[in-house]
């Protein structure tokens, strides 16, 4: 989404979800493990959110989109997420383990999160890069001018149906 388009999107979000949004800046650091730690690289996600007043980390696990005839009649993805607290610690933590980094980045933007049929969070937020390692105050755009826009809600096998009908049916307010 292009830049002069994000402050009526954030007015219309605004009346749409009926919360005040959340400013986000988030330092995202992409690890990778090494075949020798398992028989597969595995990829963890370490985000460390820079708008609390101490940095607070989190370990995110993201699979692969859910696939099949069922996958193929809904209009979103389902994902595999796994999240969990982490202390500040947590980078030499995987380090120790064998990850190495493969990449970092720092989002900043806004959310929203509410209620309607589902716990809906939405993010728009432009992708920057650190010019030097965890330099997140050097960081500058990836796409100059282009915001993200990022819409989720936490779904379980027995009620991922009415999550996707909820999300569907809020996504169509957003469709221009
Ligand atoms: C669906 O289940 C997930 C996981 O238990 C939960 O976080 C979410 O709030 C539930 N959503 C609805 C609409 O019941």
């Amino acid at each position: 989404m292009l830049l002069h388009h994000v402050e009526a999107l954030e007015i219309l979000l605004q009346g749409l979800c009926g919360v005040h949004r959340e400013r986000l800046r988030i330092h995202e650091m992409c690890l990778k493990s090494g075949p020798n730690l398992g028989l597969v690289a595995s990829e963890v996600r370490l985000l460390c959110d820079l708008e609390q007043p101490e940095p607070a980390w989190t370990v995110k696990h993201v699979g692969g989109a859910m696939r099949g005839a069922g996958a193929e009649q809904i209009s979103v993805l389902v994902r595999t997420m796994v999240e969990s607290k982490a202390s500040k610690n947590v980078l030499r933590v995987f380090y120790a383990l064998g990850y190495k980094l493969d990449h970092e980045l720092l989002r900043v933007g806004f959310a929203f999160h509410f209620q309607r049929g589902a716990q809906i969070t939405i993010t728009v937020s432009s992708v920057n890069k650190m010019l030097k390692l965890h330099a997140t105050d050097e960081a500058v755009p990836v796409t100059p001018g282009i915001q993200l826009v990022e819409v989720t809600a936490p779904a379980s096998s027995e009620n991922y149906t009415e999550v996707v009908a909820a999300m569907s049916s809020f996504c169509e307010y957003l469709a221009p």
